[in-house]
């Protein structure tokens, strides 16, 4: 594996690891790796020749109150589990280089970005299309796996993908994973270690109330009422807030009050603690 910090330096184990028309898949990360990342590396190396991951956490998708500076960082540990994973390339640029001073220009896509995270975090989906795109060029992949947990991330990444023309030639496949989740359904996440063990119990707490609203929306129960019971569910268990508990259309994210033919999903943010934790389930 080939740990890379410079752009220059990049471009070169690129075009190695591209030599004889081999194939390249990209698993973009903000590092604090886990068994949800290692499934990513996992599928793309099913899917490609060569793997590169990147490391990156990201400034420009935290807003001003949230956990940049607290966000774990361990990149010593996280090269050792990509070692032991035998993918090819590491990036793991710093700040400066990905973001060089006067760097003034901000990918906004619309729609989609809009509810859900979008209204809670402003600005955090540009910060997102920003980098994405940005790594999509440097690394130039045919392939790139990103987690089901961060479902709206997928829809803005999908739809920044289209509109920018990045499908072809870089990016011919976004290939979204499903969510890794712990022995208690609490879906994999660099988040989880904030909570304490009380908060940990609690959390559980989430996806198996997400199952029961789920099965009484297929069952035909009222959408409205079943999110509402939802929500009073987590608070009593000992969240604090619930962000949004939503039915949405999985493609446009839509929000529904009934179901529809379409495929559907349950989004969830709820916070515990200072922890805000999401959550997202197919429906139908
Ligand atoms: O999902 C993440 O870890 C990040 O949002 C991503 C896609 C690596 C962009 O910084």
């Amino acid at each position: 594996m080939q740990t890379v910090n410079h752009l220059d330096v990049l471009r070169n184990a690129v075009a190695k690891l591209r030599e004889g028309g081999r194939t390249l898949a990209l698993v973009p990360t903000m590092g604090a790796l886990h068994e949800g990342h290692l499934t990513l590396v996992r599928e793309a190396k099913k899917l490609a020749d060569t793997v590169a991951v990147s490391i990156f956490v990201n400034p420009t998708q935290f807003g001003p109150n949230e956990d940049l500076d607290a966000y774990p960082r361990q990149l010593e540990e996280d090269s050792r589990m990509l070692e032991t994973e035998g993918i090819d390339l590491l990036w793991a640029p710093t700040v400066e280089e990905m973001y060089p001073g006067g760097f003034a220009t901000s990918i906004s896509v619309s729609g989609v970005s809009s509810g859900f995270c979008g209204a809670d975090r402003p600005g955090h989906f540009d910060g997102v299309a920003t980098v994405v795109n940005k790594l999509f060029h440097q690394v130039l992949p045919d392939i790139a796996c990103f987690g089901e947990k961060d479902w709206q991330q997928l829809a803005v990444i999908r739809r920044m993908a289209r509109d920018l023309d990045l499908t072809r030639p870089h990016v011919s496949a976004i290939r979204g994973v499903p969510t890794v989740r712990e022995a208690d359904g609490l879906a994999m996440s660099s988040r989880n270690r904030y909570l304490s063990p009380e908060q940990r119990e609690a959390a559980g707490t989430l996806p198996r109330a997400m199952k029961e609203a789920i099965a009484r929306i297929e069952d035909g129960q009222d959408v409205t009422r079943t999110l509402a019971a939802f929500e009073d569910e987590l608070l009593g268990a000992g969240f604090d807030r619930v962000d949004y508990a939503d039915l949405a259309d999985a493609a446009s994210l839509e929000v529904l009050t009934q179901t529809i033919e379409k495929p559907m999903r349950m989004l969830v943010a709820a916070r515990i603690g200072g922890t805000r934790l999401i959550d997202n389930m197919a429906v139908g």
